[in-house]
């Protein structure tokens, strides 16, 4: 075998039919892909917290690693095509950098248009002594033009009062809502992946698979192609794999994408155990409190 072959067959794989996902830094990954190919770039930079996966560096320095995955990702696109850039805060010496105001500019100057804001609730996380702690991080969707995919019908949830009917006009007497459920609204609350959570691998910060599954299900059709560039433990594939789409992504570190594999796997063998995607959110009971 030739070196150059070689070579080729060491940055293509592992691939299939459907996944291309390798160890790689992100923007040597990006460049060997063409022009306008992804119909949906979802990612979680780190957040310059020093975290095992990450060199804590100044904040320009950040941004300006950051401005070029984005510049990499906008080249992608398709024009009808959709970028998710979920981010929470940067902390620095107790004060709070939330990152998605810091990079909202980058997304700006290439002419991408922010269609939401979304809110990601969760409710478990650090219990600060100096500050609220924060429950809440950020998504920022933008599209490339105006005329992007928005499939509402796939992520509708259920009405909160579904037999509710109109009481006056033409309609009078008919459900007032969507039979197929309601708009699921710019805020979701979702767990996020600790011990406990069923998806838990040894990834620190890991996306729940169901965060994804609904951008995918929004913002592509089957077959579409949908890439993360910070993939992880490749919970952004399982999300695009489950629903017929192609996954592409790549991670610095190896044992992650080992992980993504193993994941890829057992979801093809039926075995991959994931939380649905529209589940509730576990109250538990309220103890009385006797006066
Ligand atoms: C917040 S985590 C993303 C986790 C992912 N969403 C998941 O569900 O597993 C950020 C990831 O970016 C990876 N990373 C950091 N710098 C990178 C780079 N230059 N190229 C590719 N991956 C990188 C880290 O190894 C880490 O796994």
């Amino acid at each position: 075998m030739s070196r150059n072959l070689a070579l080729d067959l060491v940055t293509r794989l592992p691939t299939d039919a459907s996944a291309e996902i390798t160890c790689e830094d992100n923007l040597t990954y990006m460049r060997r892909h063409e022009n306008e190919s992804m119909q949906l770039i979802v990612t979680s930079p780190p957040y310059n917290l020093g975290k095992e996966y990450e060199r804590k560096t100044s904040l320009k320095r950040y941004v300006e690693e950051q401005a070029a995955c984005i510049a990499e990702a906008v080249r992608l696109l398709h024009p009808s095509g959709s970028i998710c850039w979920q981010v929470g805060n940067h902390v620095d010496d107790g004060e709070i950098f939330p990152l998605d105001v810091i990079l909202y500019d980058l997304f700006k100057r290439h002419g991408l248009f922010l269609r939401n804001r979304i809110v990601w609730t969760f409710g478990h996380g650090l219990h600060c002594t100096k500050r609220l702690s924060g429950r809440h991080e950020t998504i920022l969707w933008f599209t490339k033009s105006d005329d992007y995919i928005f499939n509402l019908d796939a992520v509708r949830v259920p009405a909160k009062y579904p037999e509710k009917r109109s009481f006056k006009g033409p309609r009078k007497g008919e459900l007032s809502g969507n039979p197929l459920g309601k708009n699921p609204s710019d805020v979701w609350d979702i767990p996020n992946v600790k011990n406990n959570h069923v998806e838990k691998t040894e990834h620190p910060c890991q996306f729940p698979v169901g965060l994804i599954e609904r951008l995918v299900l929004a913002l592509t059709n089957e077959a579409d192609r949908v890439l993360d560039p910070y993939i992880g433990v490749g919970s952004t594939a399982i999300a695009a794999l489950k629903h017929n789409r192609e996954a592409y992504g790549c991670d610095s570190e190896k044992k992650y994408i080992d992980i993504a594999w193993e994941r890829i796997h057992a979801l093809r063998a039926g075995t991959l155990r994931t939380r649905p995607m529209d589940k509730p959110v576990y109250e538990p009971p309220r103890r009385r409190v006797d006066q």
